[in-house]
């Protein structure tokens, strides 16, 4: 099993955006078998917390559920989890810090849009101070950022289905 993490602060806008987006593409291309994805926040600010009504409204109008309850980054996600996708520049250097201070030097963070062709360095930026049109740009952004990312986990693991 290939296990993914995708990170934000809150763990109530983006990341768990990301993994409902990410549920549904492997169910739809039928590999769900052979991952499974998790999200979480660097912060402990909405630990327990369903995700922001703004991101339960936006995945729901595309047609994805939303199934999540806020946690905080722990010492054993950076042992158990395969990929670990920050959502932001300050996701990553938290993660970068983090992984150091609980034994996992060398241990890869990745930043989401650096799977999407040309956006190298670029945020998902965070929608939690603004309108809801801010979602939608989210939901765009992490769909084809989650596109190239299954195109290269199914590279790596040769997962031909
Ligand atoms: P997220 O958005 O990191 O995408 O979940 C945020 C959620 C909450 C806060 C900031 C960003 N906050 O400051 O409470």
């Amino acid at each position: 099993m290939i296990k993914v993490l995708f990170v934000c602060l809150g763990n109530i806008c983006r990341s768990p955006l990301a993994e409902a987006i990410f549920d549904q593409k492997i169910k739809n291309l039928g590999i769900s078998t052979y991952l499974k994805s998790d999200s979480a926040g660097t912060s402990d600010f909405h630990i327990g917390e369903l995700p922001d009504e703004r991101t339960i409204k936006c995945a729901q109008a595309h047609s994805i559920p939303v199934n999540h309850r806020g946690r905080q980054v722990n010492r054993t996600d950076f042992r158990d989890f395969d990929y670990i996708i920050a959502m932001d520049d300050s996701n990553l250097r938290n993660l970068n810090n983090l992984k150091v201070r609980y034994g996992f030097p060398e241990k890869e963070i990745f930043l989401m849009r650096d799977f999407a062709m040309g956006e190298q360095g670029l945020s998902v930026p965070d929608p939690y101070y603004g309108g809801e049109d801010g979602f939608l740009e989210i939901y765009r952004i992490l769909d084809d950022a989650i596109d190239h990312f299954l195109n290269k986990v199914k590279e790596n693991h040769q997962i031909y289905a």
